[in-house]
């Protein structure tokens, strides 16, 4: 396989507080490849590095075969990067605001006028070119700034939080687009908070606290955070229950709630019968308790407990 992006003990310091801490990692051309965090875990300043766009402190990363470090000119000439808070020129047209990014990224007039309609075809932005993009609604202005980050064909795409504020059936939709670009080869590294949104990606690693805390594909996370299935019971009194359940944590296991549902992560097979009677006794109605797959949501909930000690 041909590797797009590595990047070895990659830090970045702002004064004296390190906002990336020596992260390593690889991404596959072709690859999905997803950094999952919450706010401040270091993934703009992670893509702004990558992108040459931010020197790093220390380390380095190859991206495209360049250093970012020693060649971030040649970097920069062969991405496409959708930054977090993207600008869209309101009183251009679609077709005008793709030009004019093409034109930055290094196209000429005749080459923009050849791909123009490859790429509104490809972005599903086809019949709206004429369209002042300041008229168009959140979804497809993030489509139009995905047009302009890779209207000039770059080799790897960095997408900040493409999705951040756009409705489920927008947010499908862009997936979809993601899906086929990078099954045309391209390479795309995309970060995001929303935890169901990680299932579009190949690859994911968890970033916390400017640490990459656990890396790898779903069911690879999922064996890392949990050893068994964890246990799931539907109540009308989560809050109740969850407080009686936490208190009985070193016999039972950890408790979490999840609206109507709780999560148990048993400590042994005896737990499922411990938690019905429990809530039993305490006159709690409650479904039976079930073994379920545990969701990404568990799975980073977990993942950065046990990173702070506290589990
Ligand atoms: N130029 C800067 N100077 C000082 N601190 C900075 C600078 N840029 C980022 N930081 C800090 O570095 C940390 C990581 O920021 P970063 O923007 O990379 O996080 P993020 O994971 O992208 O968060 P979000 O999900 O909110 O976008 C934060 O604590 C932020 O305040
Ligand atoms: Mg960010």
């Amino acid at each position: 396989m041909e590797t797009s992006v590595k990047a070895e003990k990659l830090q970045k310091r702002f004064d004296k507080f390190t906002a990336v801490d020596s992260i390593s990692f690889e991404v596959e051309k072709g690859e999905i490849y997803g950094f999952l965090g919450a706010n401040g875990a270091g993934k703009t300043t992670t893509i702004r590095m990558l992108c040459g766009l931010l020197e790093p402190t220390s380390g380095d990363a190859i991206v495209a075969g360049y250093s970012i470090k020693k060649q971030p000119e040649e970097v920069k000439k062969r991405l496409g990067y959708m930054s977090q808070k993207f600008s869209l020129y309101p009183i251009l047209t679609v077709e005008e605001n793709i030009s004019f990014y093409g034109g930055i990224y290094g196209l000429t007039d005749e080459e923009i006028k050849k791909r123009l309609p490859e790429v509104c075809e490809a972005v599903g932005l086809n019949g709206l070119e004429k369209r002042l993009a300041g008229d168009m609604p959140g979804g497809l202005k993030q489509r139009i700034a995905l047009a302009c980050a890779i209207a000039h064909g770059p080799e790897i795409v960095f997408l900040d939080e493409p999705t951040a504020g756009v409705d489920p059936l927008l947010r499908r939709r862009f997936w979809e687009i993601i899906d086929s670009l990078a099954f045309s080869g391209v390479t795309v590294f995309v970060t995001t908070h929303y935890m169901d949104e990680v299932e579009n990606c190949h690859r994911i690693a968890i970033m916390h606290s400017g640490r990459i805390i656990s890396e790898g594909t779903i069911p690879e996370l999922k064996k890392a955070a949990f050893v068994n299935h964890l246990l799931e019971v539907e109540t009308d009194s989560p809050v109740r229950a969850f407080e009686l359940l936490s208190e009985a944590k070193d016999s039972i296991g950890e408790t979490s709630v999840h609206g109507a549902m709780l999560h148990v992560v048993p400590k042994d097979p005896a737990t499922a019968a411990a938690v019905d009677r429990m809530l039993s006794a305490a006159g709690i109605a409650h479904t039976r308790p079930e073994q379920v797959e545990p969701t990404m949501e568990d799975v980073f909930v977990r993942l950065v407990k046990r990173e702070e000690g506290k589990i």
